[in-house]
């Protein structure tokens, strides 16, 4: 990285505002649902609030909320309200608003570490289980806190191999996980099984709700066929849902949820240990902008338990018109059941290299999404690519030709 001179005069706001919009001239065009990840999007008039309402709050520190900004507060407790009536959780049970499904993570798995430790006495190895298919942002916590992570292949159906996580309990495992769904291939592994193995073994199940969470028991409403995954699983003792992304709620957002106060306790800081007195959070990080706090309550009272219904109804009926197109493409196949709306695109058809196929999407202009294990296409979709469908079908379809007779190999690599 080189050094960029620091400008010794300031520059107009006018010139300033041209030259964001000048500079976006590179960047994808994530409008038109041509980026599969990173970002998301419900309706306008929901951007539109989230916007507002952060804009609104846009100078408040969150991290003030006991003492200054009790409006945050009261927005941030009836935020995690509404999670925990989502989530079916239990009396006694409560939750921490973060920055984003990783600090989630970090949190569930310093509680469980924590209380372990409580139980045990002191420190001592200790593991996690879970399936290949779970994000790396379990592993981040795992080199914070010096743990070991067993990764088990998953099923068949690409779904949490139960029985191999099982057999990968030791009696240092202080957590197993579960997805719901889980990133790679969009399906929601059987938590109620996987509840089974821990209470069998008295471990903790954390269920990793962070890109399906806010839509999942929708998505049961209206028919989908995976099982229970939160609360109402009598093992699950955390889970993690994230509002800004399928919440449909401006960055930084997400939610952590511990089934009692002792594993909300352990999960959070309580320090008495420099000159100005006690410093307790539930969260990782300190200063969080009071924007996301008021734009998560805005927007989930703008939208309601209708709202969200609405939105899963069109997401998955998307998701069904995509699976329907690519099954008219010869040689694709969707990889495993779809649950939710992340779709893996891979290829029945020894002759496609799909690598090869992500090439042409990118010639294309499309920012492919990636799979290695199958090479597959990879898509978290909002309702952004609605109205991308048939453009992204028709360029597919020009890319698995062009993938039949090309001779170079794939230049895409899987690196997010
Ligand atoms: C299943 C799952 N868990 C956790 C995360 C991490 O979320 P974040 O990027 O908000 O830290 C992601 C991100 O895509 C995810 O897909």
């Amino acid at each position: 990285m080189s050094r960029t001179r620091f400008p010794s005069n300031g520059r107009p706001r006018a010139e300033l505002l041209d030259a964001l919009e000048a500079m976006r001239d590179g960047d994808a065009d994530w409008r038109h649902g041509r980026v599969p990840l990173y970002v998301f999007g419900a309706t306008d008039d929901v951007a539109e609030i989230g916007k507002a309402a952060f804009n609104a709050y846009f100078t408040e520190n969150a991290l003030g909320g006991k003492r200054a900004f009790a409006s945050l507060r009261r927005m941030e407790e009836e935020v995690l309200g509404i999670g925990l009536d989502l989530f079916h959780a239990p009396e006694g049970a409560s939750g921490t608003l973060t920055g984003g499904g990783t600090e989630s993570i970090l949190l569930a798995v310093k509680s469980a570490r924590d209380a372990q430790r409580a139980l045990r006495g002191g420190r001592h190895a200790a593991n996690l289980v879970l399936p290949v298919s779970a994000h790396p942002a379990f592993d981040k916590a795992a080199v914070l806190m010096d743990l070991e992570v067993r990764r088990v292949p998953v099923a068949p159906d690409y779904r949490a191999d139960v029985a191999a996580m099982e057999a990968a309990i030791d009696a240092d495992t202080i957590l197993l996980v579960g997805s719901a769904p889980c990133f790679p291939y969009g399906v929601v592994d059987d938590i109620p099984a996987i509840g089974d193995v821990a209470l069998r073994h008295g471990v903790a199940l954390h269920v990793d709700a962070c890109v399906g969470g806010y839509v999942a028991n929708f998505a049961r409403e209206l028919g989908a066929t995976f099982g229970p995954f939160d609360f109402a699983v009598p093992a699950v003792v955390s889970l993690s849902a994230d509002l800004h992304k399928f919440g449909f709620c401006p960055k930084p957002a997400s939610t952590v949820f511990f089934r009692d106060a002792v594993r909300a306790g352990a999960a959070g800081f309580d320090l008495d240990v420099w000159p100005n007195g006690r410093f307790a959070t539930n969260t990782f990080v300190g200063t969080r902008p009071g924007g996301a706090v008021a734009a998560a309550w805005a927007v989930l009272n703008f939208l309601g338990r209708e709202g969200y219904l609405e939105i899963t109804r069109r997401l998955l009926a998307m998701r069904q018109d995509y699976e329907a197109g690519i099954s008219r493409i010869d040689g694709l196949a969707v990889v495993g059941k779809p649950d939710l709306s992340i779709l893996a695109v891979g290829s029945s058809d020894p002759a496609i290299d799909m690598f090869k196929v992500a090439d042409g999407m990118s010639a294309r202009g499309w920012i492919p999404g990636l799979v290695r294990q199958p090479r597959a296409l990879h898509s978290m979709m909002s309702l952004l690519h609605e109205p991308a469908r048939e453009d992204w079908l028709r360029d597919v379809a020009a890319s698995v030709t062009e993938a039949r007779s090309a001779v170079a190999p794939a230049q895409q690599q899987a690196v997010y």
